[in-house]
């Protein structure tokens, strides 16, 4: 049987991972992956992780099987993390899932056995694995536009009118921060007016939230996601701890869904813990623990947000960096957006050739979109991306 199947699609972002692993030369620059790196290129264990992981080999007695739905002190604490208390908890279903994406990929499922007909709005752009997962489980799905290329800022009104047509029982998912992968963000502003219109239109909101901390702060990176949850009756939040707690490859993540009355979100958590049944029965937990450790100790929380706050620090000066070094260069402002973006990514907003030479020309790696990875780069290396964009006519 093997011989039916055909290749997939490659991933582009995995695709570059491995082209940079390959890559001998050992000037190469990796702005490819959504991976934090430190200045010395390392993506370090954070301090209350460790602390945390050191906590459970002492004190943990058993590794028999949590709930379906992951540790229930894991939904609570990720909940207040994201939510804030905004919503009551009783109207809040939530599993524990394997990352951000097992989240996006529940909350897609749960979509499709509520609705079937549903249509999925997405950015244009949006994060590969978006439409890739909403086309592998035959959804409908349309695009709206996001990026405005001249000014590198949200498209607003291209986004307002794409999404004009959305019909009752329609999803509309949205990036709460640190859009992935322009780093161009809504207005508090604009979110009011397009909760004002997916309201209107009877629409759900679906929250994708991986960067919670990396853009102006936790709580201010919430802010959107807060108002769309208080907004609706109705609303999804696939929430990732991979970039903001650095556990990456633990897998850890959470998908809450609100519903309108504590009878709907119980109706809602038995169906969550039925698809968290029927994909990997019971989610991760290792990593789930060492966050609700962390959340739930002051000290360690203390800790953590503050190694959080200096790693958002420092991208946010890197990017001035990188501003600062091509307004140098080209004697003008048309760089400025790179400052003004938040978050671990800046769209540039070239031709994919460009990358391409960019790549084979000076061994700076980042994704064929022009996307660049701001916390790949150090105090080294911003004056040499600097010149190389300048190099190759960007
Ligand atoms: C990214 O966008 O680079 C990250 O979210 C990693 C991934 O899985 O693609």
């Amino acid at each position: 049987m093997f011989e039916n199947l055909q290749a997939p699609a490659a991933d582009k972002i995995l695709a570059l991972m491995q082209m940079f692993r390959d890559d001998p030369r050992d000037t190469k620059i990796d702005l490819g992956v959504g991976v934090y790196k430190d200045a010395t290129g390392n993506t370090p264990v954070m301090r209350a992780v460790k602390a945390a992981e050191q906590q459970l080999v002492d004190e943990q007695m058993t590794k028999a099987y949590t709930g379906l739905a992951g540790d229930p002190a894991f939904a609570d604490a990720m909940i207040d993390l994201v939510l804030g208390g905004i919503v009551a908890r009783d109207r809040i279903a939530a599993v524990a899932t394997p990352g951000g994406t097992g989240a996006i990929r529940q909350a897609l499922e749960f979509i499709n056995r509520a609705s079937p007909d549903a249509t999925v709005w997405i950015s244009n752009p949006t994060w590969p694995n978006h439409p890739s997962i909403i086309k592998y489980l035959g959804m409908k799905m349309f695009e709206y536009r996001y990026f405005d290329e001249d000014t590198r800022g949200v498209d607003f009104d291209g986004m307002m009118a794409d999404l004009a047509p959305i019909a009752t029982g329609d999803v509309v998912l949205l990036h709460g921060c640190c859009h992935n992968p322009t780093g161009a963000n809504l207005t508090l502003d604009q979110w009011g007016k397009v909760i004002a219109l997916v309201k209107d239109r009877g629409a759900v909101p679906m929250i994708d939230i991986a960067y919670q901390g990396f853009g102006d702060g936790l709580a201010d990176d919430a802010a959107a996601t807060r108002m769309v949850a208080e907004s609706f009756d109705e609303v999804l939040i696939a929430a990732s701890c991979s970039k903001n707690f650095g556990v990456y490859r633990e897998r850890t993540g959470i998908l809450m869904a609100i519903g309108r009355n504590p009878q709907e979100a119980k109706l809602a958590q038995g169906n969550l813990a039925f698809l968290n049944r029927q994909n990997y029965s019971f989610p991760p937990d290792h990593g789930a623990r060492v966050v609700t450790t962390i959340l739930n100790d002051p000290k360690l929380r203390a800790d953590w947000e503050a190694e959080l706050e200096a790693t958002r620090l420092g991208m946010l000066e890197l990017r001035q960096q990188l501003a600062d070094e091509l307004k140098r260069l080209t004697n003008s402002d048309r760089f400025a957006f790179i400052a003004q973006h938040r978050g671990m990514f800046s769209r540039l907003g070239t031709t994919p050739e460009k990358v391409e030479q960019l790549r084979v020309e000076h061994g700076i790696y980042m994704v064929s979109d022009s996307r660049l990875n701001i916390a790949g780069l150090n105090a080294q290396t911003v004056p040499i991306l600097a010149r190389a964009i300048v190099a190759v006519g960007i």
